[in-house]
């Protein structure tokens, strides 16, 4: 772990970013300024290094194979489980279904657990600022079932309004979906508050986090907070894309029927009828992402040694001294400005289009994310159709944002 001396924090930085071989390269005449993070994170050479290493010296199929390679790469997988339930503060390694991402995780949620719970006329309480990710799955079990979808309002600053959460309940009310961190304005939302919330309105009542941004920005335990699902994606936590873990307390999962069928999720299968694996196994059908959940692990690692002290003080010191850059430029509005939040600067500036403030950044080596990030309920409900997304990562610096605010300033010219 490290200490949160400012001194201290500055020359791990450094020491942090050369792990990130990509940071070293120019775009576009520039070094490049990689503000994109909260879309997908950069990797660090450890990552790429422990799947290299899977395909180079130890690859096989696993959980089947009686030879040596697959029975150590077997277990190295399964205590990859294992060390994301310690991540995230989970009881135990069989709470831990590996997905593809969180999207699949969410997905699975809704047609294992939502077909089997849920009736025409339930309530599925979700918030106005959720990722597309947890609002398609809730509508396409709306459109088979017949279940309710009702909204949790934002408030100007981009906070949740906890008092209309409130209202919502009701005695229809099954399931609630609240991201932890919105990947569009940074907020964090009070995800303890919405959990006792609704205990103390009726105990039977799901709740599932969305943290996919979550785990990146602040250490959780899904025991403390006591969630019955919390759903996260590798590829924004510095890991592989095309691997993401559902954490779900083990009655829930032993509650749901499994989600696909196929290989290795199975005790046997005949034409007369076929029975099932206990959870997670059960919702874990065919090959899995062998190297991914390799990359996964490797990437827990980086990100526990790193520890979130240092994550976090980081953070905060970025996002003061962006927040006080990005005043120069005139204009500029940022949405989501409040004290709790992670390191997302979500803004626009008067007459002109995100879009294009994204192309003259990008011809100054910055890359961010011009659009609706994938969440376009909370854009409308600001009257918006996008924004510019500048999110940091555990590598940025403020030189990044030095070159953001002076690209800004250029497309200001341009556009006057
Ligand atoms: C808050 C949030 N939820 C869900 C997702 C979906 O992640 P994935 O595409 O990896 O499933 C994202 C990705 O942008 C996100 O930021």
């Amino acid at each position: 772990m490290v200490a949160a001396g400012t001194a201290k924090i500055e020359k791990s930085a450094r020491q942090y970013r050369a792990d990130f071989p990509i940071l070293g390269q120019m775009m576009n005449g520039r070094k490049l300024a990689f503000l994109d993070t909260a879309a997908s994170a950069q990797k660090p050479k450890i990552v790429i290094d422990s799947m290299s290493s899977v395909y180079s010296t130890g690859y096989a199929n696993i959980h089947r194979g009686v030879y040596r390679i697959s029975q150590e790469l077997t277990t190295a997988f399964e205590e990859v489980r294992q060390k994301v339930a310690d991540f995230i503060g989970a009881p135990g390694a069989r709470n831990i279904v590996f997905t593809r991402n969180s999207t699949e995780a969410i997905n699975l949620v809704a047609q294992s657990w939502g077909r089997t719970h849920l009736q025409k006329g339930d309530e599925v309480i979700l918030s106005a600022m959720e990722h597309h990710a947890n609002i398609v799955p809730w509508q396409l079990l709306q459109a088979q079932i017949g279940i309710e979808i009702k909204v949790i309002p934002v408030l100007d600053d981009g906070t949740l309004d906890y008092e209309a959460y409130q209202s919502l309940l009701s005695p229809r009310t099954k399931m609630v979906g609240v991201v932890h961190i919105s990947n569009a304005f940074g907020v964090r939302n009070n995800i303890s508050k919405i959990i006792k919330l609704s205990r103390d309105f009726n105990p039977k009542i799901k709740v599932l986090i969305d943290g996919s941004q979550g785990v990146v920005h602040s250490p959780v335990n899904v025991i403390a907070l006591d969630a019955d699902f919390y759903v996260f994606t590798g590829h924004k936590l510095y890991g592989p894309t095309g691997i993401g873990a559902l954490y779900g307390k083990y009655e829930a999962l032993e509650s749901m029927p499994p989600y696909q069928g196929g290989g290795d999720m199975i005790e046997r299968v005949s034409f007369s009828g076929s029975t099932f694996r206990e959870p997670p196994h059960r919702f874990e059908a065919g090959t899995p992402p062998i190297a991914e959940v390799i990359g996964l692990g490797a990437a827990i690692d980086y990100v526990r040694e790193i520890g979130f002290d240092f994550i976090q003080k980081r953070e905060e010191n970025l996002l003061a001294y962006g927040n006080k850059k990005l005043k120069e430029i005139s204009g500029l509005k940022v949405f989501g400005d409040v004290s709790d939040k992670a390191g997302i600067f979500s803004f626009t500036i008067e007459n002109m289009h995100p879009s294009d403030i994204g192309m003259v950044l990008d011809q100054c080596g910055v890359a961010v994310r011009a659009g609706h990030h994938c969440c376009m309920p909370l854009l409308e409900r600001f009257g918006l159709d996008a924004t510019v997304r500048a999110s940091l990562g555990l590598y940025s610096n403020e030189e990044d944002i030095d070159a953001l605010v002076e690209g800004l300033h250029k497309a200001r010219e341009l556009f006057q």
